[in-house]
């Protein structure tokens, strides 16, 4: 017999981060289904059983250099693997007998609320996951009733996304040129979008060794290494590739106001432009300029939670953008408590290292108010399309569902600091 079985569809009540306040009667639960019954799930899906077993699987679908560039990091790899770590370092202290029948996965953010408190994070290239793989994030993350931010250095136009896709948050890399910053803030609002993310972790591209090793670069380079690498991955090579090459060259559609240059040319670079010169004044023209909520993602010193919230940003998101920028980058994990005692009325987003749904609950507890993942959803797109994503969500949320249960409570806003607490504690005295 297993601890408890591994039944459960959550049976919810409708709070998400509004707890009910203590004595009232919550309403009416609403199920929110967080697991699926097994016979639901397709038979290929049935083998995945947390976010980790994908991984693998793309590993073999795509080619060498495709899979480098997703899963790789700076440098040493320093911050990537400590991100990981910081959640071994975090233990769970649960409440017992607190009838944690009527709990719900809900979460709501920004007055919205979603099925579950996580949500995709942007990622560039995602097209090359899969065909059409933004769309595919898109796509799984409307029907699991979560956000899915919409990468700058996506290769298909981010109206498209929105339109095909529902998506509704766009990520920008912003140059320090206010006449491009606010053509692009217009074009973004032109197409629909309601959150506008700038990620501000980049001001230089991270040194990705790994990628020069596999042969992978912006702009790529056509080679013998990955023409051999592509004939060894045919399924990746006619199924994504060559069905994307059909539509015309891909471009980087979402850098700048007008269509960037196609993802081999030499241009790229200069078209992209210098970040380096991206600065707090371009943050408050942004805020002036764009009436959504406006967020900046890749923030771990509170000292930018403040200067963010004296210049009305909605929301900091904690990230050092899974390892892939500055290597030895604080784990946005140990940096949460700090930025969330900064962020005054902000809310705060957190990513990077978050594979399963006990640490969806430790950044909760922490102080996150919602919880984004990266790379396990790119992995699931590339293994098994929208299906695989949204099995990759419903296995998370099960998670998220099940330890909520073992945790002691019916919310996600219930989740609180005395829930957590160092697991290697200095040995006491005596
Ligand atoms: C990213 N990330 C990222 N972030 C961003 O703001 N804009 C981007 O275009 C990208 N591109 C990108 C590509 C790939 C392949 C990966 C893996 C990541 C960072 C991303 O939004 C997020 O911060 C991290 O992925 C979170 O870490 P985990 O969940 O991957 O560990």
């Amino acid at each position: 017999m297993t601890d408890g079985g591994q039944g459960g569809d959550a049976a919810a009540g409708p709070a998400g981060r509004d707890a009910p306040a203590p004595g009232t009667v919550p309403p009416a639960p609403v199920v929110t289904q967080a697991r699926r019954p097994d016979d639901a799930v397709p038979r290929q899906l049935r083998g995945f059983l947390a976010l980790d077993d994908f991984e693998p699987a793309a590993r073999r679908r795509l080619p060498r250099q495709i899979y480098g560039y997703y899963a790789g990091a700076a440098e040493t790899n320093q911050s990537r693997d400590q991100n990981r770590d910081a959640f071994r370092r975090i233990a769970f202290v649960p409440d017992t007998l607190r009838d944690v029948s009527r709990r719900s996965t809900a979460a709501t953010l920004f007055g919205e609320r979603h099925r579950f408190p996580f949500g995709i994070a942007p990622m560039g290239l995602s097209g090359l996951s899969c065909f059409e793989g933004d769309l595919v994030l898109a796509r799984a993350a409307r029907a699991e009733g979560v956000p899915m931010a919409v990468s700058a250095t996506s290769i298909m136009p981010l109206e498209r996304v929105a339109a095909e896709g529902g998506a509704r948050w766009f990520q920008a890399y912003l140059p320090g040129e206010p006449a491009r910053i606010l053509a692009m803030v217009d074009r973004v609002e032109r197409a629909g979008f309601d959150t506008l993310v700038l990620t501000v972790d980049v001001p230089v591209p991270g040194n990705r060794e790994n990628n020069v090793r596999t042969g992978f670069s912006i702009p790529l380079r056509p080679s013998l290494k990955l023409l051999a690498d592509g004939a060894a991955h045919p399924r990746w090579s006619l199924g994504t590739f060559a069905r994307t090459l059909r539509a015309g060259m891909p471009h980087m559609e979402n850098m700048d106001a007008r269509r960037g240059p196609p993802i081999l040319s030499r241009d790229l670079v200069r078209a992209v432009g210098k970040r380096d010169g991206l600065s707090w004044d371009h943050v408050e023209l942004i805020r002036r300029r764009w009436r959504g909520r406006f967020i900046l993602k890749g923030v771990l010193a509170p000292g930018d939670a403040r200067e963010a919230e004296a210049r009305g940003v909605d929301a900091v998101w904690v990230s050092n953008h899974g390892g892939r920028q500055l290597d030895g980058a604080l784990a946005p994990l140990h940096a949460l408590p700090a930025v969330k005692a900064a962020a005054g009325s902000m809310a705060v987003l957190f990513d990077s290292g978050v594979r399963r749904g006990s640490d969806v609950l430790k950044a909760l507890a922490l102080g996150a108010d919602f919880v984004f993942l990266g790379r396990p959803f790119l992995f699931a797109a590339a293994a098994a399309g929208e299906g695989g994503v949204r099995h990759a969500m419903g296995l998370l949320g099960a998670e998220v569902d099940r330890n909520m249960a073992m945790l002691g409570v019916n919310a996600v806003g219930e989740v609180a600091r005395r829930h957590v607490c160092d697991a290697h504690p200095p040995p006491g005295p005596g």
